[in-house]
């Protein structure tokens, strides 16, 4: 199960790297907007520094902020030509899926992000995108259930073995990460909160606590 870190944040990425939980990066235009960044290029030249920190295994998906079918191709394809690493994220929507066929056969990587349903994970696959991005916290906040989503999501992909990986996204908690584990989905996006929760239960910290002070009391 692959682990990427939902952010823009540089600092954010060396943390997790430096713990080797990362698989890749995802960000949004609202990531984007959180960082130090205020123009075209230097949202180019912030792609290429995450790019940096990444190996050739891991990737970084860059979303478009166009919406028009000729906007999405010209705008994907100058961020494919930044790095190798970069995957094209494209909105689910009409031009977003053409968009997302006419990558597919020039061979860029793509995911589709913004999927709430079943019928848009179906055109996902459809499309030959590489990874669809279900919204599972999303969905909660809405009382609609994300993690049965994403089951669904899997038993379809699973029917037809549709190549597309499930990369479940707006992960809010630790529980949401497990649960999609046990579902077996491909992989996760979430922020730096939640990789830290996975670590935490306090019988640990008990009982490391104890371990040092029985030590620390007897030997010297
Ligand atoms: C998906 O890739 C998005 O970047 C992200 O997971 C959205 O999460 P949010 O609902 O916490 O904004």
């Amino acid at each position: 199960m692959k682990f990427f870190l939902d952010t823009a944040n540089l600092e954010e990425i060396k943390k997790i790297k430096s713990i080797g939980m990362m698989n890749g990066v995802t960000t949004n235009p609202s990531l984007i907007a959180k960082e130090n960044i205020f123009n075209k290029n230097e949202i180019d030249a912030h792609y290429i520094s995450i790019c940096k920190l990444l190996n050739n295994e891991e990737n970084l998906s860059a979303e478009v902020i166009s919406t028009e079918y000729e906007d999405i191709i010209n705008e994907g394809i100058k961020l494919s030509l930044l790095s190798p690493k970069i995957v094209i994220k494209v909105p689910m929507t009409i031009n977003g899926i053409k968009s997302i066929k006419f990558f597919s056969k020039k061979k860029i990587r793509t995911n589709c992000t913004l999927v709430f349903s079943l019928g848009q994970a179906i055109l996902v696959a459809k499309s030959g995108a590489d990874y669809v991005s279900p919204f599972l916290g999303r969905l909660d906040d809405l009382s609609f259930n994300g993690l049965q989503l994403i089951k669904e999501i899997k038993e379809i992909y699973d029917n037809f073995k549709f190549k597309t990986k499930i990369l479940a996204a707006s992960i809010r908690n630790p529980i949401h990460i497990i649960e999609c584990a046990k579902i077996g989905i491909d992989a996760i996006t979430t922020p730096i909160n939640v990789i830290y929760s996975l670590f935490n239960h306090p019988m640990t910290n008990i009982g490391l606590d104890k371990f040092l002070k029985d030590y620390r009391k007897k030997i010297k």
